[in-house]
């Protein structure tokens, strides 16, 4: 087990026996929320940002160790470039603004997905905020920006074709565990439960290696109204499905 996993495991929350310790979530909707208000799109993606905290909060008492939120996906920059340069600046914002608060709530916080595209403020900006808050030990909240699970397959696949190069990996001992490790998900542990707000059914190149196992919950909620309780009776629901992976039940 990595290092950081298990000190990760001696975590401040306690989890929940079979409980969803690690869920991501595919924050889906905000567009939707703005237009049926009459308002622009980035008035949606505003309040969308306003709904993470709660949720962030919410997790240590729902018994969530690991919440991993989909902010902006490979194929977003397919938007126009005006709703694209308001999300990096929203992102700009949220980070500045919240960062205080998330380090004081004890969260840790991580980034995945190819930075090399991100304006080179935004990136200063999620550096400083992992740093600071890399020795907190309560939530595990993990942003994806600039995040396609096939992107970071490839982008693990050509680093783990160059060390096989330079002599450092042996091809033959490459397994699932190789893969695993080669992804910017390295540190996490697959996610126990994915759940897509807006009513869409469809993963949109979410964690796509890691959640091979997950349950899926795709609810009608769109993302802004997403509450604590929704994502409480959410999990109650996680609860009660019979989880097999393959086996037959005994
Ligand atoms: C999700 O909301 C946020 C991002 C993808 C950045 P959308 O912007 O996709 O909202 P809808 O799906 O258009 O309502
Ligand atoms: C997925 O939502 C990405 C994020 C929530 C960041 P999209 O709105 O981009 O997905 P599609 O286009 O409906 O599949
Ligand atoms: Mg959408």
């Amino acid at each position: 087990m990595p290092e950081v996993l298990q000190n990760a495991e001696k975590s401040a929350v306690q989890s929940v026996p079979g409980g969803a310790d690690h869920v991501a979530i595919i924050m889906d909707g905000n567009g939707r929320w703005a237009t049926q208000q009459g308002k622009p799109r980035l008035f949606g993606h505003r309040a969308g940002a306003k709904r993470v905290r709660e949720i962030v909060e919410s997790c240590p008492d729902l018994g969530v160790k690991y919440l991993t939120i989909f902010a902006f996906s490979t194929e977003n920059w397919k938007r126009t470039q005006a709703e694209v340069a308001g999300l990096m600046m929203l992102f700009r914002r949220y980070i500045t603004k919240e960062t205080q608060a998330l380090n004081e709530k004890n969260v840790r916080v991580r980034f995945i997905g190819d930075r090399v595209r991100l304006d080179k403020k935004l990136q200063t900006l999620m550096d400083e905020l992992e740093e600071l808050t890399k020795d907190n030990t309560s939530v595990n909240l993990t942003i994806a920006i600039n995040y396609g699970g096939r992107d970071e397959v490839a982008r693990a696949i050509k680093d783990i074709a160059r060390d096989v190069r330079d002599g450092k990996l042996d091809a033959e001992g490459v397994n699932e565990g190789t893969l695993s490790s080669y992804l910017d998900t390295m540190v996490l542990p697959d996610p126990d439960l994915v759940i897509r707000t807006s009513g869409e059914a469809r993963i949109s190149n979410f964690l796509l290696w890691q959640s091979a196992y997950a349950e899926y919950e795709f609810i009608d909620t769109l993302w802004p109204d997403f509450t604590r309780d929704i994502f409480s009776e959410v999990l109650d629901r996680f609860n009660g499905r019979d989880r097999r992976f393959g086996a037959v039940k005994k």
